[in-house]
This record gives C-alpha cells, sequence and structure tokens, in this order.
C-alpha cells in the first residue's frame, strides 16, 4: 500500500527521462518516480556510445542540426531539432555537475576535456561518452542523487496500468489526475493521484522478437497515453541497429556504433566489405541505410550474420575505448582483437511516440510524456545516434521550466476513486497471455520489419486485431498482472505501428517497402498522425501551434 500524501509530480519511468526530470524539479516539488522493475532497469542503463552534442570547437550547431535533418530524410521538425541540439553543452555539463564520469582527454592547452566519439551519420566527433557505458554511468548517478534527495521517492516494482482523466471519471475538461498502479509485490491496484504525471516509459522494441532492449520496453506509455487520449505519430519509424552480437546466448548485445565510428568494417562471411555498394558513406552511412545493407546482404547469401572487424587497430586502442564491449564478447568466445565479430540487426528505438510540444505537453493537460516515449519531432524518419539521451535530457529540463511556474496555482487532485475489481475472477489460462506474447514479436518480427509490402503489413494487420479483442476480453474478465499490463500495451503499440506503416505509401528512413520502394516527392512531407476515437484536442489549449 502506497501511504504517500499525492505528490506534485507523478513520474513514471526512472531512465535518464524520468530521474532528470525528478531532480530538475525536487527542490520546490514532491515528487514521486514508478518503475515496473528495478529502478535501474530501462534501455538507459544499456546505453553504450553516448550523448551528441557539439563540444568541439572545430563543430558547430549549425553543422549538428543539418547532420540530424538528413538522417531524419525530410521528417524532422525544424524547430525541435535547433531547440534540442542547442541545448546539447547545457545538458552536458549538467549530467557532470551531477557526477556523470565522463571520458576526459587533456586538450592543447593541457586542459581535461570531453573525449568525443564519432557514430554513424555524424560529420564531426560530437559524442560525450563514459568509455563505451555511458547509460550505466549516467544511470546510476542520477539514481543515486536521486535517493539522496529528501524530495524524491523511488518505487520499485510498481507498473502504472492506466492514467487517470477528468474525462475518464466522467468530470468536464481532460486533465490528468493521476495514475492507477499495480504494485508487483502485493498485486493490488491503487490510485496515486497528482498534480502532475509525466510519462517517461522508453520504447516499444520488444514488440519485436530480436531487440536491443530489456524486456520492460513494452510501450506502456504510448499505450496509456493513447486510451487517455493522445494523439500519437509516426510510428511506423522502428529503428533497427546494424550490430548486435549474433550469439544464441548474447540476447542481442548490441555493438556500438562507435566500433565503426573508430574505424570498424563490415564483412560479409568471406571477408568482404560490402558498403561500398550502399552508401558513399560506407560504414558510417545513417542506421536505416547499413541496417538494410545487411539485411539485404544476409538475404541474398542466406547467410546467419555478417561480420564487423576492428582487428586491424591496436589492441590496446581496442581494449582502452571498448572495454565492456571487448569482454562481453571474449565472454562469448570472440576476441574482437584478433578477430571479426558476428553481428546482425535487431529492433532497437521507437522514433515516433505520443505527441509533445517542445514542452513536453501532450494532448492532455497535466500530462507530458518525455524519453523515447515521445514524439517531438526530433528524429524524423530516422533518428541519428546519440540522439536519444539527449533528447531524454533537453526535454525532461523543458517539462521542468513548464511545471514549476505552474505549481503554485495547480489546485491538488480531487479524491480518485479505488480500482473497481468487483467483476474479476483470478485467471484460469495464463498460457494465452504466454502464447500471444510469443505470437505477436513472430510475426512483428516477418511482417513489419526491416522490408514491408503491402500484403505482409495486412497479414500482420488480421493477427494484430485478432489477439487485441482476446486480450481486451481477457482484461475484462480476469485480475490483472503485470505480464497482462505489458502484453496489453505492446499489441496495442503494435497495432499503432501497423496502421501507421499501411498509411505511408512511400518508403522513407526506417519505412521501406517493396510496393512504393522510392520516397514521395511531393512536400511537405507528412508525418504520420493517428487520432484517437476520445481526442481531447477540441478542449486542449491550441499548443500544437509550436510545430505548425
Ligand atoms: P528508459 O531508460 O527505457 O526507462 C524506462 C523506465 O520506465 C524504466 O524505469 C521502466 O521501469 C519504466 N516503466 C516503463 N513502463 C512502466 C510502467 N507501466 N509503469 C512504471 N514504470 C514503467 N541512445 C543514445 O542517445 N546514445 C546511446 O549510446 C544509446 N545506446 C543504446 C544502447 C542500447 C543497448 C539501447 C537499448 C538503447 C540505446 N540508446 C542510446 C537509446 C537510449 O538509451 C534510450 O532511448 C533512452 O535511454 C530512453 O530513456 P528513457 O528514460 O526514455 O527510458
Ligand atoms: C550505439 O552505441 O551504437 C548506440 C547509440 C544509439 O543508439 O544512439
Amino acid at each position: 500500500m502506497i501511504s504517500l500524501l499525492p505528490p506534485d509530480v507523478l513520474i513514471i519511468g526512472s531512465g535518464a527521462a524520468g530521474l532528470s526530470l525528478a531532480l530538475r524539479v525536487a527542490n520546490v516539488a514532491r515528487v514521486v518516480v514508478l518503475a515496473k522493475g528495478p529502478v535501474h532497469e530501462g534501455s538507459t542503463y544499456y546505453a553504450q556510445g553516448g550523448v551528441s552534442a557539439v563540444l568541439d570547437a572545430g563543430d558547430s550547431i549549425d553543422s549538428h542540426i543539418q547532420d540530424t535533418l538528413i538522417a531524419g530524410a525530410g521528417l524532422c521538425h525544424a524547430d525541435a531539432v535547433r531547440c534540442t541540439v542547442e541545448h546539447g553543452r547545457e545538458v552536458i555539463e549538467w549530467l557532470s555537475a551531477q557526477g556523470v564520469p565522463f571520458t576526459r582527454e587533456s586538450n592543447t592547452e593541457g586542459v581535461a576535456d570531453y573525449h568525443l566519439h564519432r557514430e554513424g551519420g555524424h560529420s564531426h566527433r560530437r559524442i560525450a561518452h563514459a568509455a563505451d557505458a555511458t547509460g550505466r554511468a549516467i544511470q546510476t548517478t542520477l539514481e543515486e542523487r536521486a535517493r539522496e534527495h529528501p524530495n524524491i521517492t523511488l518505487l520499485d516494482q510498481y507498473i502504472a496500468v492506466d492514467v487517470i482523466t477528468r474525462r475518464k471519471l466522467g468530470l468536464a475538461g481532460n486533465h490528468c489526475l493521476g495514475a492507477y498502479v499495480l504494485d508487483r509485490r502485493s498485486g493490488q491496484v491503487e490510485a496515486l493521484a497528482a498534480r502532475f504525471v509525466a510519462l517517461a516509459t522508453g520504447g516499444a522494441s520488444r514488440v519485436y522478437l530480436y531487440s536491443s532492449n530489456p524486456d520492460g520496453s513494452t510501450g506502456d506509455g504510448i499505450a496509456m497515453a493513447w486510451r487517455a487520449g493522445c494523439r500519437v505519430a509516426n510510428m511506423e519509424f522502428m529503428q533497427f541497429h546494424p550490430t548486435c552480437l549474433y550469439h544464441p546466448q548474447a540476447k542481442n548485445f548490441l555493438i556500438s556504433e562507435a566500433v565503426r565510428g573508430e574505424g570498424g568494417y563490415l564483412r560479409l562471411p568471406d571477408g568482404t566489405r560490402f558498403m561500398r555498394n550502399f552508401d558513399v558513406r560506407m560504414e558510417l552511412a545513417p542506421r536505416d541505410i547499413v541496417a538494410r545493407a545487411i539485411d539485404h546482404e544476409m538475404k541474398r547469401l542466406g547467410a546467419e550474420c555478417v561480420y564487423l572487424d576492428i582487428s586491424h587497430k591496436p589492441a590496446d586502442f581496442i581494449r582502452g575505448h571498448f572495454p565492456n564491449i571487448y569482454a562481453k564478447c571474449l565472454e562469448f568466445g570472440f576476441d574482437m582483437t584478433q578477430q571479426p565479430i558476428p553481428v546482425v540487426p535487431a529492433a532497437h528505438y521507437t522514433c515516433g511516440g505520443v505527441m509533445t510540444d517542445l514542452r513536453a505537453r501532450t494532448d492532455v493537460e497535466g500530462l507530458y510524456a518525455i524519453g523515447e516515449i515521445a514524439f517531438t519531432g526530433l528524429h524524423g524518419a530516422n533518428r541519428m545516434a546519440s540522439n536519444s539521451l539527449l533528447e531524454c535530457l533537453v526535454f525532461a529540463a523543458a517539462a521542468a521550466e513548464d511545471i514549476l511556474p505552474q505549481l503554485d496555482h495547480t489546485p491538488p487532485p480531487p479524491e480518485l476513486p479505488d480500482w473497481d475489481e468487483s467483476r474479476v475472477t483470478d485467471s484460469d489460462e495464463e498460457v494465452v497471455v504466454s502464447h500471444n506474447w510469443a505470437e505477436l514479436r513472430q510475426f512483428m518480427w516477418d511482417y513489419v520489419g526491416i522490408v514491408r509490402t503491402n500484403k505482409r503489413l495486412q497479414r500482420a494487420q488480421h493477427r494484430v486485431e485478432l489477439l487485441l479483442r482476446e486480450i481486451t476480453e481477457y482484461y475484462g474478465h480476469f485480475r490483472i498482472s503485470g505480464n497482462l499490463v505489458e502484453l496489453r500495451n505492446l499489441t496495442q503499440v503494435a497495432e499503432l505501428i501497423i496502421r501507421s506503416a499501411l498509411a505511408r505509401k512511400e518508403s522513407r528512413g526506417l519505412h521501406y517497402t517493396l510496393d512504393y520502394p522510392q520516397a514521395t516527392e511531393s512536400t511537405p512531407v507528412q508525418d504520420t498522425v493517428l487520432v484517437p476515437a476520445n481526442f481531447a484536442g477540441a478542449d486542449a489549449p491550441p499548443r500544437w501551434a509550436d510545430h505548425a
């Protein structure tokens, strides 16, 4: 039982986005941060490459903007790109001030400066990093700061089931009032009221059979926001990372793009380099191009994987730059200083999401979306490497700036009705849930992957509609579990992905379909915006004008 005064700010998610919002408001607001598993467990912890920012004297804001726009293939929102990139230095300095141990090197005056990596799509070295485990450094540092703060309560093993809005309670307007939350230890669902709610629940890449993401990337926040009446956009742009370690026990361990940034080559099983046949930028082309090239070569040759080779670099250099990747590969029998590593693409990042403005506000008043869950307009049709953590940090700061001045004059939420379990029983068919998980991930991989067709998407659509009906019925009859909550959400998100993919009659960025292999030439290129039946837009403030 959560025995707390209602917080000012309820943050659902404890990754880079959620924790930085918490730390930025906690000096004046009471904050509760929820994690559905252990507090550290989210994509942030596993991030390797780093955070992109203009920190080098030879680099410029305009160049970072330009690279982001090129990678985004015509769909980035210029205002979101500029706003994000311009705040790069500030958020890196904020992280450093929190204690994140970025890797440093001496500059020409002998002063320790950020050491910068290069990654695909970036025309300069601009990735600030903590060796090759940047996410772990960020997550553990922010978590430490949050635990020390007297105004922040971190609750692990609490999974949010749905946000509560005035509309859902039959009241006028559509302000967010809190959330229903399942305590995974006791199995009880409680109503948690708050003045403001921020969704920071990460992405949905576990909708695919093979993914670089931890198990919890099940799109919970996207589904919750959709059910609450928020629009979502560009869900067809699911990013596949080109290089995950190919080994049955490796669970798609990521091999950072920084390995290619530091000179790694991609090779076919016979040792031939092949990226020159696909893009003049070779191994450092944007991710969509590299992942598609690998997919093409694997299918052409019937190969199980391709190879990433940096063994031509000195062994000390490799061990020095990539200590964790080196150790992990060695665990699986591959010495990357001596031999190429087997790699395959895997689902990695959700470019679309809940529509927000530049202050992270959604269509529902008092409800914010920050981090990978959000569609801010930054990534367009393909996210550039290391722009994600940057977006988490910049938009968490923007949400804080929006919330802080409202705290004084926003009334506390009303008492919320209890969760009603009077019409449900314990499940006698838990097997339905596990079978549906497997089915969903398999058909999403087979039919909605790197290369799509209308026919494959339609097949997927029939299956997902059936699954949604089954799961909705199951949800209505049985007591909920964390597993069921995630499956319900992920199936909803899969439906949004498929619907968006069917709506885009062209190939662009990460969305590639054999039925329309070219990008349309008509401009402006349109986002795929899905509007829920209970969309609150009519009575919401005209905040979307920021993106017009
Ligand atoms: P996450 O860090 O994923 O955190 C989500 C949080 O939400 C978790 O605390 C989880 O418990 C909680 N949650 C979810 N659902 C619920 C619910 N229903 N109720 C309660 N809590 C919930 N990006 C970069 O910019 N640079 C990189 O180098 C980089 N490397 C990456 C490497 C890997 C292997 C992966 C997987 C991703 C990488 N990315 C990288 C992407 C980046 O790490 C993520 O986009 C980013 O960390 C997302 O942060 P977040 O705070 O939005 O969500
Ligand atoms: C990587 O290190 O290759 C991941 C970077 C990212 O996803 O931005």
